[in-house]
């Protein structure tokens, strides 16, 4: 498909936007079961990271469904052509400076391994949000983990589609112990420590 396309080259490189910025770029990615507070811990942390100067913009699956994924459903082919796009948002946003906080259920460590790789080992950081399956569901802010049990919704994750827990993620966040304040901290530490941002 791409056989008589030409890349090509910028005269501004990422190296030099991220000096501007004085920040790095890099992605942020959220795994977890729907309603584990992937989206809300991930709004927040670019709420923090604005005031502080840091350029970030939050990718959500409820968002991003919306617009450029609204052709995809929640089939493993769907799935896996969602977060291959995500990628390469991802990857663009990288190349121009942002911090991706991206949220995703992500259900499978085959996308997510491809993720990492399209964007780079040294620009992805995998956190994993994990709460029970018991507690998301009696959260259940939208309704869908009942409509899930009643029949209404098919392969809903966590009911009959598999969540991969992840096997060595870079962070956990345990949403069952942590509030939300606690859980953005543990992310602003864990970022300080990687130095991936020296403030906070
Ligand atoms: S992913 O599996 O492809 O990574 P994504 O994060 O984009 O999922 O979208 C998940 C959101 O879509 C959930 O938070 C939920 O609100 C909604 N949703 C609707 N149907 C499903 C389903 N069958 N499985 C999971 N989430 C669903």
């Amino acid at each position: 498909m791409t056989e008589n396309i030409i890349w090509h080259e910028r005269l501004v490189s990422r190296r030099e936007r991220n000096l501007m910025n004085n920040h790095r770029s890099g992605v942020i990615w959220f795994t977890g079961l729907s309603a584990s507070g992937k989206s809300t811990i991930a709004h927040h942390l670019e709420k923090k990271l604005f005031d502080c100067g840091i350029r970030s913009y939050v990718l959500d699956g409820d968002n991003v469904r919306h617009g450029i994924n609204s052709n995809l459903g929640f089939s493993r082919e769907d799935r896996k052509e969602n977060l291959r796009r995500i990628a390469e948002v991802s990857k663009l946003y990288v190349d121009a400076g942002i911090v991706v906080l991206a949220a995703f259920i992500s259900p499978y460590r085959e996308d997510r391994a491809y993720v990492k790789e399209v964007v780079g080992v040294e620009d992805f950081f995998e956190i994993y949000v994990k709460c029970s399956l018991e507690v998301c569901e009696n959260r259940d802010p939208k309704g869908l983990y009942k409509k899930a049990r009643a029949g209404i919704i098919k392969n809903y994750t966590g009911i009959d589609s598999p969540y991969e827990e992840p096997l060595k993620p870079d962070l956990t966040i345990d949403t069952v112990k942590l509030d939300l304040e606690a859980s953005i901290k543990s992310v602003l530490s864990f970022l300080v420590d990687r130095k991936f941002i020296l403030l906070v």
